[in-house]
């Protein structure tokens, strides 16, 4: 830190050499002549005595214009404004008895000021830097560089620096190598849209920029790097939520000769050694480990937040058959019924009902059935509809007792865990159980191979095609693919999926059978990853890896609610930059460069 800088380092400024920053002096420095730069937080004017909150990214020091002692400074500082920045010289006081200010770590001392240099002035910013205002996120944006001087914002930023250097060690010290690989690229199978830049010199052509560094790592393995690490960002073209960027960051690693469990235990002393340098907490891995049936089953997703209950409870055998026409044919068809005993909530009033099920339609819910648990009856529009034993077998597997709250989900399976997934966390929101304080930890294990695309008619991979399928499942590969599992983790933590990973396959043969059930014929796998195929059929030896999100995981540990607030520059919404305003229309003759046609509208105006 500045402080402990050598004396020759020490920043000057014209006459002025800096001899502290705005977060040092203490009752130790009293009577020293220091000089601090910064800007000016806030000026007080009190009876002629002229107070100002001096701040740089270390911390803030009050320094005082007295008019009796240095008259000709102190009429200088009349014209301070917010946000300029100066330089003072000045001795080191003790403020008065009850002046002192406890929440500052300066909060002892004063600087009576001798000499004032004003280095800059600034206009009048767009919004207020010294309090936590209500701020559109555009405006903040626009004006970054501002919205950075805000300790909350900067703070998050000194985290992260902290995280990814913990990163760099840790992985150093266990024998990794941090090794770049190609931003300009093809496409990687990660199964967003690319970002795509065309090339000049090749016509027609275009370099893809990478949605992760998959490929490649992939094939550091095979060229014997045994141990490869990199702190990368990747591009993804998708919609953007509070926890997705268009370019985030990766902690991305790969190891050859390992198993689930060498990548896990990494990973784990990894987290470890990032909690206790940025915030001091001591995990203690290793984490819980879920199958993901069991996940979807209990929680609805397969990143649960496992901070609080109210889990699911699957209904559909206790129900066949049952008297509620609305749920007995949503059976009959296939679907399931699933409910959430949310305990302590029969006080909910018929709006927080409302407001539910409004809340459980904008994920596709056609309803939302529920039954207030109340001594001697259960009240619901719905309960009419059943009969003694069925509403005794649904209260034993539901666990119900006075002062409980039914909520129901009817219909395809994947459409009621992800509708009760949500009002799990929703519930958890209003009863308040999310504490920004606890962190769970918890890999997803056993993930399905493949899934099915209705749309597009074939299946997918639940990862990526590289991702291998449990060995004892492979007779299943092209009969049952559905049932396949993969040895693939995910780690999540508080509900977010922070990192993922997997053994991948070595063998080409089973690669070729994978990209096969994929639906991805012999000449298209040659087109889009030929060069990797073709790598496994030089001794390529086992491996596998895992990615972490350096932005959701700083998310976490910040307490911030967007992974915005944990990056630099970061991107709106609509994936634009509100600073540079990019993206940004280009020249036609640059269109022409690249063999690209200019777009219609402006063909139309010619
Ligand atoms: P995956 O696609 O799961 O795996 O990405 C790894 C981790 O990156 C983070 N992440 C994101 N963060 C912010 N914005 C996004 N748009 C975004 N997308 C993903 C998540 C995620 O867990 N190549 C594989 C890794 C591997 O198999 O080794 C991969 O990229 O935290
Ligand atoms: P209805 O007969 O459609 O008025 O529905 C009776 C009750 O069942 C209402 O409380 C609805 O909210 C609820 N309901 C209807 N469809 C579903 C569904 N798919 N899942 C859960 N509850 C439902």
């Amino acid at each position: 830190m500045f402080p402990k800088k050598k004396e020759n380092n020490m920043e000057s400024m014209g006459a002025l050499r800096r001899t502290h920053d705005c977060n040092t002096l203490g009752l130790d420095n009293l009577n020293q002549e220091v000089v601090l730069m910064g800007w000016v937080l806030r000026r007080r004017d009190h009876g002629g005595v002229i107070f100002i909150d001096l701040r740089d990214r270390y911390g803030i020091t009050q320094v005082v214009f007295n008019p009796e002692i240095n008259p000709d400074v102190h009429e200088k500082a009349h014209q301070l404004r917010s946000e300029w920045v100066l330089a003072i010289k000045g001795k080191v006081e003790q403020r008065p008895g009850d002046m002192a200010n406890t929440k500052l770590k300066t909060g002892d001392i004063e600087v009576l000021v001798s000499e004032l240099t004003i280095l800059n002035t600034s206009k009048t910013p767009p919004f207020p830097l010294d309090e936590i205002s209500e701020i559109s996120d555009n405006l903040r944006l626009q004006y970054r560089y501002l919205d950075l001087r805000r300790p909350e914002i900067a703070n998050n930023l000194i985290m992260r620096h902290k995280a990814v250097q913990t990163v760099r060690n840790y992985l150093t010290e266990s024998d990794f190598l941090e090794i770049e690989t190609p931003m300009l690229t093809r496409s990687t199978p990660e199964g967003a849209r690319d970002y795509l830049v065309p090339s000049r010199v090749n016509a027609g052509k275009f370099y893809a920029l990478p949605q992760s560094p998959q490929l490649f790592k992939q094939m550091l393995m095979i060229a014997g790097m045994e141990r490869y690490f990199q702190v990368v960002k990747c591009f993804r073209d998708e919609d953007l939520r509070a926890d997705r960027q268009p370019e985030f960051t990766q902690i991305d690693m790969e190891l050859s000769f390992v198993g689930e469990d060498d990548i896990i235990g990494i990973s784990e002393g990894m987290v470890k050694a990032v909690f206790k340098a940025t915030r001091d907490i001591d995990l203690e891995p290793p984490f819980r480990r879920m199958k993901y049936d069991e996940a979807v089953a209990r929680y609805g997703t397969d990143r649960p937040d496992t901070r609080f209950g109210l889990e699911l409870t699957d209904l559909t055998e206790t129900l066949r058959g049952c008297g509620f026409k609305v749920f007995n044919s949503i059976i009959e068809k296939g679907g399931v019924v699933k409910a959430i005993n949310a305990k302590g909530c029969g006080t909910f009033s018929r709006k927080d009902l409302d407001d539910l099920t409004n809340f459980a339609g904008t994920f596709g819910a056609k309803g939302m059935a529920w039954i207030k648990i109340k001594e001697g009856e259960w009240q619901s529009p719905i309960t009419k509809f059943f009969n003694e034993d069925e509403l005794a077998a649904m209260g034993k597997a539901l666990d119900a007792e006075p002062g409980d709250l039914i909520l129901f989900g009817a219909d395809d399976a994947s459409t009621v865990n992800q509708v009760l997934a949500e009002l799990r966390l929703e519930l958890a929101r209003r009863l308040d159980l999310l504490d920004e304080n606890t962190f769970d930890f918890l890999w997803i294990t056993d993930f399905p191979l493949v899934e099915y695309d209705a749309d597009r008619k074939r299946y997918s991979s639940v990862h990526h095609p590289f991702t291998a399928p449990f060995e004892e499942h492979l007779d299943m590969l092209e009969s049952d693919p559905g049932k396949v599992k993969s040895r693939a983790y995910d780690l999540v933590l508080n509900g977010n999926e922070i990192g993922g990973g997997s053994i991948r396959i070595h063998q080409p043969d089973i690669q070729a059978r994978v990209l096969k059930v994929l639906g991805i014929d012999e000449e298209e796998a040659e087109d889009k990853f030929g060069f990797l195929l073709n790598a496994l059929e030089f001794g390529a030896r086992p491996h596998g890896g895992i990615a972490f999100g350096v932005d959701r995981l700083l998310m976490i540990l910040t307490g911030s609610s967007s992974i915005r607030d944990v990056i630099a520059f970061p991107k709106t919404q609509k994936a634009t930059c509100p600073l540079t305003e990019a993206p940004a229309s280009v020249a036609r003759k640059q269109l022409t460069e690249l063999h690209l046609r200019p777009d219609w509208k402006e063909e139309k105006k010619e």
